[in-house]
């Protein structure tokens, strides 16, 4: 070998450095954006990356594509670690074609998918891209499909994260949305599957890109994206503090982090935070930050359905994913958005063996002609089925109302909750005391002379009869009732004992979710 060849080798390799050229990496800065590459260096344990495939470039000749070569084609693919562990992660170059897919760009995302697959490792996407290279018409929409199967086979198989940093539009989207979490940068990062200008055309409607399909609107109103990030710093940030409360796989554990906090900790506190009167809300972001490591809580979707909290903590250095009722907004109740958001988090932690932890203060379920028309009944099936068949360890705690279906439904011992704990604030009934003296006594409430008074004598028969944890207790529908301040000590010794839990569903192809 001459020294040629190693300087031949060193320009190429300058050269894929430089992606589209200095003037569109300018144009990328002055937009706000990093690289496909300053991104990396962002994200990984500095000097971990190995890239593959830098080399590569797109093999068509229409539209004056075969004078136009970059090598790399717009995206930079490869492996490394975020502290210590290894991922697999593919970053598309804006300044390249504007990261559109080409067919060679699809292969090259494939590989490093097909590699995180086999040695079971997270695959992170950082998505920039004005979609399918346009000039290459069905060869990249074929490389999206592609993409999108292996999206599917991956999924509970090894996690997959997506964040999204500058356009995704049309349908790619959908390889974001089959991933386990997405997370977008505020005012520099849309998704949508037609742009403003499609939507006025159809539809008449004005709309800007931003409340279009901006972190904001995915992260509040269609819940698309988990998180919204400042920026690019805090949403490459997010990634690495959620890879550090999962698994790399569907067979390795979480890691474990000793955060110092005594397992054996009380927290008093929690022995006056619910209020006397059970119609007054508090904060269920309380009892979680009371109770777990630290007080350390990574919500997901935290501006989604926030009716519904769910993210993750640990337990004396172990993940658990947290399904928690908020009474502090909608008293807690489950409503379309709040079963699905809580679904896809149960299934997640159950694909990956994250034991799940419910707090649960939940007066049922939302009435309204919205609510039933737009399908309450097959999407609170949803989180139904999906606690149903989750094979974790899984331990409740009812702090205040478990009422009607919802006490079904939030990981109730029936559908396998393995240990279930009640405060001796909780209330266990069919329904909230009113309602339901208002139905069993109609009669003698209409014939009294006063009727405020006579409600009152009998919510306060029915509160005292069932309005409480015992008949629950009694029938070991509640384990145990516990008090307030001892739920850390009463979780961390229900994980202990659940550790080795073997559980297992009827052997089938895959179950029919509703919906
Ligand atoms: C080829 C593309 C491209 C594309 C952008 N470029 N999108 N090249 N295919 N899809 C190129 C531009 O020609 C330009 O090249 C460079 O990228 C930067 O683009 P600009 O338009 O200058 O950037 P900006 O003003 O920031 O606008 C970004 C953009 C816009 C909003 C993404 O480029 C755009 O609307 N692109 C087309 C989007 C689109 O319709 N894609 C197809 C969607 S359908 P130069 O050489 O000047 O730097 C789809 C189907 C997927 O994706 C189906 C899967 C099932």
């Amino acid at each position: 070998m001459s020294s040629q060849d190693i300087q031949r080798l060193q320009e190429l390799r300058r050269k894929a450095l430089e992606g589209g050229g200095q003037e569109r990496i300018e144009d990328q800065h002055k937009k706000g954006k990093l690289t496909a590459r300053e991104r990396l260096d962002l994200l990984l344990d500095p000097g971990s990356f190995e890239e593959l495939g830098m080399f590569v470039k797109h093999r068509s000749t229409d539209f004056g594509l075969d004078k136009q070569k970059f090598l790399g084609d717009g995206v930079v693919t490869g492996y490394g670690t975020v502290d210590g562990r290894p991922v697999a992660v593919f970053s598309q170059d804006f300044t390249v074609f504007g990261g559109s897919l080409s067919e060679a760009h699809a292969e090259k995302i494939c590989r490093v998918m097909d590699h995180a697959l086999k040695v079971g490792i997270p695959v992170i996407g950082l998505n920039d891209s004005g979609g399918a290279r346009i000039q290459e018409g069905v060869v990249s929409l074929g490389g999206y499909a592609d993409i999108f199967l292996r999206n599917t086979l991956a999924s509970g198989v090894v996690p997959q994260i997506s964040a999204i940093m500058g356009p995704c539009a049309g349908g790619a989207v959908y390889s974001p949305a089959i991933t386990d979490f997405v997370v977008m940068v505020k005012h520099t990062s849309y998704m949508f599957v037609t742009g403003p200008n499609v939507v006025k055309t159809v539809t008449h409607e004005d709309v800007s890109f931003e409340d279009l399909g901006g972190a904001m609107t995915h992260a509040t109103k269609s819940g698309v994206a988990h998180f919204a990030a400042e920026n690019e710093g805090e949403c490459l940030e997010t990634i690495k503090k959620l890879l550090s409360y999962i698994p790399s796989n569907n067979v390795d554990d979480a890691p474990v982090v000793d955060m110092g906090d005594d397992p054996d900790r009380r927290d008093e506190k929690l022995d006056s935070l619910i209020p006397e009167n059970p119609n007054k809300p508090y904060d269920m972001k309380e009892v979680i930050k009371a109770v777990m490591d630290s007080g350390e809580f990574l919500e997901v979707h935290e501006l989604f359905a926030p009716n519904i909290i769910v993210g993750f903590a640990r337990l004396d250095g172990h993940t658990v994913g947290i399904v928690a009722n908020q009474p502090s907004v909608l008293a807690g109740v489950l409503d379309i958005d709040s079963s699905v958001k809580g679904a896809r988090f149960v299934r997640f932690c159950d694909a990956f063996n994250i034991p799940l932890i419910v707090f649960e203060d939940v007066p049922g379920f939302l009435p309204g002609t919205d609510q039933e028309w737009r399908g309450i009944i097959k999407n609170g099936a949803k989180l139904l089925y999906a606690f149903c068949e989750a094979t974790v360890p899984r331990v409740t705690v009812i702090t205040r109302k478990a009422y009607g279906g919802a006490y079904d439904v939030m990981n109730s011992k029936h559908i396998r909750g393995d240990m279930n704990f009640a405060w001796p604030s909780a209330e266990i009934a069919v329904m909230g005391p009113k309602g339901a003296v208002e139905i069993i006594f109609r009669k003698e409430i209409s014939a009294s002379q006063d009727k405020e008074a006579a409600i009152a004598a009998k919510v306060a028969e029915y509160r005292d009869k069932f309005a409480n944890p015992y008949i629950a207790a009694e029938r070991g529908y509640v384990d145990e009732v516990i008090a307030p301040s001892e739920t850390r000590p009463r979780l961390i010794k229900a994980l202990h004992f659940l550790r080795n839990k073997v559980d297992s569903n009827p052997k089938k192809k895959h179950g029919n979710i509703p919906l």
